[in-house]
This record gives structure tokens, C-alpha cells and sequence, in this order.
């Protein structure tokens, strides 16, 4: 028995190891130009200064000053702490990777970005309400699905025109 303690200090010592190695490569872009920095996740940075609308704090909050706000879906984590558009589509609104627990790409969602897309304001409510794309395509569940009142939409649409595309 006198190989058990040190065969499990090496072992244990390889799994170390592995994590560092498993974390680090997660964090390197597989295809490059394909993943665009910064990543996004949890712990977005909020301007400083307060919120200068509603719409501005429904984007990094996902909570609203006129109603309340739920929403369905999106990654675990986001179901848990939940969090503003910001998390995902970055403080720019020019998307980025989101690396929480894994992975996944949030598009540019700046106004002027999703108009040349083919959205318009009733199809960017209905991307973020009931989770289609510009041509009814369905968005993955990445995506919560956002229960917010008409006023409260118009509010974050007025904010993502105030994006640089
Ligand atoms: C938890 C992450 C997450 C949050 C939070 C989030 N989104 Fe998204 N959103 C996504 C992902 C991922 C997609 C792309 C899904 C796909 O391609 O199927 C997406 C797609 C979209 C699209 C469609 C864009 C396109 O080009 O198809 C719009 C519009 C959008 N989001 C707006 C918002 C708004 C507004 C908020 C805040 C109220 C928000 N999203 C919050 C992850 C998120």
C-alpha cells in the first residue's frame, strides 16, 4: 500500500493540470476570425454614472423602471442570476462570445446592424419576445425569451439606435 499516496498525488496533480489546460484552451479562439473579442458572459460592466433612460437599463439590467420583466430559456446561468442584454450582446451591443459554463456567439444586435439584416421594429420584437429571427426562423435557446410590455421594447429599441454599428 505504500504507492496509494503518491499515486494519487500524481494523479491528482494530472487532473490540476488538465483543468488549467482544458480552461485555457477554451479561452483560445478555435477559428481565428471567427470568435470576436471580448468575451461576454456574467459580470458585464455597467456605465458608470447610472442609467440615462430606461432603455439603457433594460440593456444591462434586464429590468425595467416602468414594469417588471421575466424571461424564459437562455443558459443556465442567465437563468439563475439573470442578467441584460449587455451579458451576452456586449456593453457595445456588437456581440461577441459568451464563455459561462461553455460557449456560444451572440450576434450585433446595434439597431442599425439588424435593419440592414432585414429586421424592422416589429421583428426585433418578436426576436426578443417569442425568439424568431428576421425571417421566422427559430433563434436557439441561448436567446431567453423576454415577457416585457410594448412600451418597455420601444425603450430598448430606442437604445440599441444609439449604438455604433
Ligand atoms: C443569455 C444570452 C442573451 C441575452 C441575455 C440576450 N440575448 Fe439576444 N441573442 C442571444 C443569442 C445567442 C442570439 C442568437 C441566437 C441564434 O442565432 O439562434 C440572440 C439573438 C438576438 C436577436 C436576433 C439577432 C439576429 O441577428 O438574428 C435580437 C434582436 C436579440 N437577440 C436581442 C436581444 C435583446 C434586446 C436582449 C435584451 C433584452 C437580448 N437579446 C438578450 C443571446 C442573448
Amino acid at each position: 500500500m505504500k504507492w496509494l499516496l503518491p499515486t494519487a498525488i500524481i494523479l491528482i496533480i494530472v487532473g490540476l493540470i488538465g483543468l488549467f489546460a482544458v480552461n485555457y484552451f477554451s479561452f483560445m479562439p478555435s477559428q481565428p476570425g471567427h470568435i470576436r473579442e471580448p468575451f461576454r458572459g456574467p459580470g458585464t460592466r455597467f456605465p458608470s454614472g447610472g442609467f440615462k433612460s430606461n432603455g439603457e437599463q433594460i440593456f444591462f439590467t434586464g429590468t425595467s423602471s416602468r414594469d417588471t420583466i421575466t424571461a424564459t430559456g437562455g443558459p443556465i446561468w442567465f437563468q439563475m442570476h439573470g442578467g441584460g442584454c449587455a451579458n451576452c450582446h456586449g456593453p457595445d451591443g456588437r456581440g461577441g462570445t459568451v464563455i459561462m459554463m461553455g460557449r456560444f456567439t451572440a450576434p450585433n444586435i446595434t439597431y442599425r446592424t439588424l435593419i440592414k439584416e432585414g429586421f424592422n421594429n416589429n421583428l426585433i420584437k418578436r426576436a426578443i419576445t417569442r425568439g424568431q429571427d428576421e425571417k421566422g426562423g427559430t433563434l436557439n435557446q441561448n436567446m431567453p425569451r423576454w415577457h416585457m410590455s410594448d412600451q418597455d421594447l420601444n425603450d430598448v429599441i430606442d437604445y440599441l439606435k444609439t449604438l455604433e454599428p
